[in-house]
């Protein structure tokens, strides 16, 4: 039907080339498996960029949209659909009984956060400034590239929009003082996922808490990579104990199929009224059905268990591997997500064990990130340490 070489042409002379790209064109995918238009197969220690919870095509969950696809595949929101009203309780039930609007991706459900920020803002005195952090990834939109604290996201996209302020991660003093009389929220992933798998001591995540119920300030937590799962509870700010008022989702929301969600306390859900925000694929049939497969997945397998359980192994392998190579400098994450800093070019090694099959994720030039999906086997994750291992070893 095609070839690699015909796919990647097409890309060359067609494609709009933002990304940097490896050179297979993947065909199919199986669990944590995925294989290439030259049958070729790989374990996914990454699926989808962390979207991939029950990694590729779940059977139950490709049973379910099939359903969906027969019956209806959208409806726009002025007319309700089940589907939609069911996620919306599940989520409800599953957090602190918020409401959620419904959108397409990551960046789409900050957006929505950040328009709900100013709505807060202005409500409450003029406000609108919202503090970020240093080293966090909230999106690619305009908005979400200004809220991410990256500059190499931002450079050449300027006059960015105005109202962002940034911390430093981890830094209390730095973050109260970056709070201003027009500050109105602070937004904030538990974990900063893309920005290295970084995480904060347990008293900074009280610390944001208190602050933002002395100065009256949203706290909004960026969950599209620790939410759904992947910290080993449903939610991120259910293992740090953190009591949010906004908290964004997409990634395993979906298990790859693209939905993004922003959930909000019923206190604040008057923010929003009808005609001030909307999405016209937000929220769809065929999303939110993806959406409940992944949950009724999730209990029936026992998912978080198995993160539980699988994320300590992870850990322990990689301990193991920091003693007997001496090339790991730093280990952090929490559940199925871990950031591992290695001595080695961290390209080299992702290179390397592809090559030997297995798929791994290189953020930045010493870092490796493992995001697996949340259904993976034992057998599989041990199969995918082996060959990092061997790599580590020799590279
Ligand atoms: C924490 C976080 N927020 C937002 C996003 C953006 O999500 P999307 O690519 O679906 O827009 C990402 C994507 O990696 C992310 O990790």
């Amino acid at each position: 039907m095609f070839t690699t070489e015909q796919i990647t042409d097409y890309y060359k002379h067609y494609v709009l080339p933002t990304y940097g790209r490896e050179g297979q064109v993947m065909v199919r995918g199986e669990g944590s498996y995925l294989f290439d238009a030259e049958n070729k197969k790989y374990l996914d220690l990454y699926p989808g960029w962390g979207t991939g919870c029950l990694g590729h095509c779940h059977p139950y969950m490709a049973a379910q949209l099939a359903d969906q696809l027969k019956q209806l595949i959208h409806v726009p929101n002025n007319y309700y659909n089940p589907w939609q009203g069911l996620l919306a309780k599940r989520l409800a039930e599953l957090s602190f009984g918020g409401f959620t609007f419904f959108a397409n991706s990551g960046a789409e459900a900050n957006e929505g956060a950040i328009k709900l920020a100013r709505r807060f803002g202005n409500e409450t005195g003029g406000r609108y400034e919202i503090i970020t952090f240093l080293k966090s990834f909230h999106g690619r939109t305009l908005a979400t590239i200004t809220a991410t604290g990256q500059p190499k996201y931002q450079k050449g996209f300027e006059p960015l929009p105005a109202g962002f302020v940034y911390a430093t991660f981890g830094d209390f003093e730095s973050l109260k003082n970056a709070v201003t009389g027009k500050t109105c929220a602070i937004m904030m992933e538990l974990i900063q996922g893309e920005g290295g798998v970084n995480m904060a001591d347990k008293t900074f995540y009280s610390q944001v808490q208190q602050l933002c119920t002395d100065k009256n300030l949203l706290l909004i937590l960026d969950e599209v990579q620790t939410g759904m799962g992947r910290t080993g509870d449903y939610f991120g700010y259910q293992t740090f104990s953190v009591d949010p008022h906004v908290v964004t989702l997409a990634k395993s929301l979906g298990g790859g199929f693209p939905i993004g969600a922003m959930m909000v306390k019923p206190e604040y859900s008057h923010l929003l009224p009808a005609g001030t925000h909307a999405s016209t694929y937000g929220g769809n049939p065929l999303a939110c059905r993806a959406s409940l497969a992944v949950l009724d997945v999730m209990e029936k397998e026992s998912i978080l268990e198995n993160v539980k359980t699988q994320g300590a192994y992870l850990r322990e392998r990689i301990t193991a591997m920091q003693k007997s190579t001496g090339k790991i400098t730093d280990i952090r994450g929490i559940g199925l997500m871990a950031g591992v800093d290695v001595a080695p070019d961290a390209g080299a090694l992702k290179l390397a064990c592809r090559e030997k099959g297995v798929l791994i994720n290189a953020i930045g030039e010493h870092t490796i990130r493992f995001l697996p999906a949340l259904n993976i086997t034992r057998q599989e994750l041990a199969y995918g340490l082996d060959v990092f291992e061997q790599v580590l070893t020799e590279g």
